[in-house]
């Protein structure tokens, strides 16, 4: 949950049909230009209703830049993208309703306690306040989170805000949950939780999760599929064993970590290994 998400929420007049058949993203041709910067460089998504698709990419690949865009904060400069066949530009309170947002570094208002906010973002969703208290009191009990339920925001550890704001983000029940990079600060025990959901998330309403993540073990361990991004373009994309024979045709040897796949699939192994090279050049080989 993100204040900013927040700004255009407002109550939806009719509600969104999901369909077994009908993607829950889809993202076509999508370029983002910061300036000089091409963050996107032509990026193909689809997630359809049941999948848990993780987004794997090194930092700067263009990860926070789509999601951004899926959830109508920041427009691309070319490309379609659709949210239950919406447009989250020219349709933001219809996108908005149907996501839950995890950002990459939550703004939060800090003055107000868990309990204020949680009641604010129940009160901007619309939502049954009872229901919304239930469901609220639940999620952070399961998180740890009641000692510092009165607490202003603003002295809360890192982790402890990435609750407040995972929370406030599965609030409505959404049908769609962004999640970026949602394991940053969170203690083991919360990691699996948070893992839990969302799995839930799949199981429970034919919703869908896409997150991203530069932890290739989260990847492995809870996606139905994962997209590797790699500057601004999705360059390979499937199950884990999928990934790993495309890996393996593109180098002999077999392939085992989804980690071995990942460097092979960005090209990072040569790089980082050239990268080796120059550091012991530098530091550690006596002329
Ligand atoms: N607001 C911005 N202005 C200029 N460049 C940006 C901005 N946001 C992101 N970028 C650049 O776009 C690229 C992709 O960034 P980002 O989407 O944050 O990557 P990731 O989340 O995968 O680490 C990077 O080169 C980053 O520096
Ligand atoms: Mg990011």
């Amino acid at each position: 949950m993100d204040v900013e998400a927040l700004e255009t929420q407002k109550p939806l007049s009719t509600s969104s049909s999901i369909s077994g058949f009908d993607p829950i993203i889809s993202a076509t041709n999508v370029v983002k230009q910061y300036g000089l910067v091409t963050a996107l460089s032509g990026l193909n998504l689809t997630v359809m209703p049941g999948e848990i698709y993780g987004l794997l990419g090194p930092n700067g690949a263009g990860k926070s830049t789509m999601i951004k865009i899926i959830n109508g904060l920041i427009e691309p400069t070319s490309g379609i993208v659709k949210v239950l066949g919406h447009n989250p530009s020219s349709e933001p309170v219809e996108v908005k309703s149907s996501i839950g947002y995890v950002s990459e570094n939550s703004t939060l208002y800090e003055s107000l306690s868990p309990r204020d906010f949680f009641e604010f973002v129940a009160s901007v969703r619309k939502l049954d306040p009872k229901l919304a208290n239930e469901r609220v009191a639940r999620l952070a009990t399961a998180f740890g989170l009641n000692e510092y339920y009165d607490s202003p925001i603003a002295t809360l550890s890192m982790g402890t805000k990435q609750k407040v704001s995972i929370i406030a983000a599965l609030m409505h029940e959404p049908p769609l949950l962004l999640l970026d990079e949602p394991l940053n600060g969170l203690d083991a025990k919360s990691s699996r939780i948070l893992k839990d959901l969302i799995s839930f998330q799949t199981e429970k309403k034919r919703g869908a999760v896409l997150f991203s993540t530069h932890i290739m073990e989260i990847a492995e361990h809870i996606c139905t599929r994962i997209g590797i991004i790699y500057q601004g373009k999705i360059v390979a994309e499937g199950s884990l064993d999928e990934l790993r024979r495309a890996a393996s045709g593109q180098q002999v040897g077999s392939t085992q970590t989804l980690e071995e796949v990942f460097l092979k699939l960005t090209h990072e192994e040569e790089e980082i290994a050239e990268t080796v090279r120059t550091l012991r050049e530098a530091f550690y080989v006596t002329k």
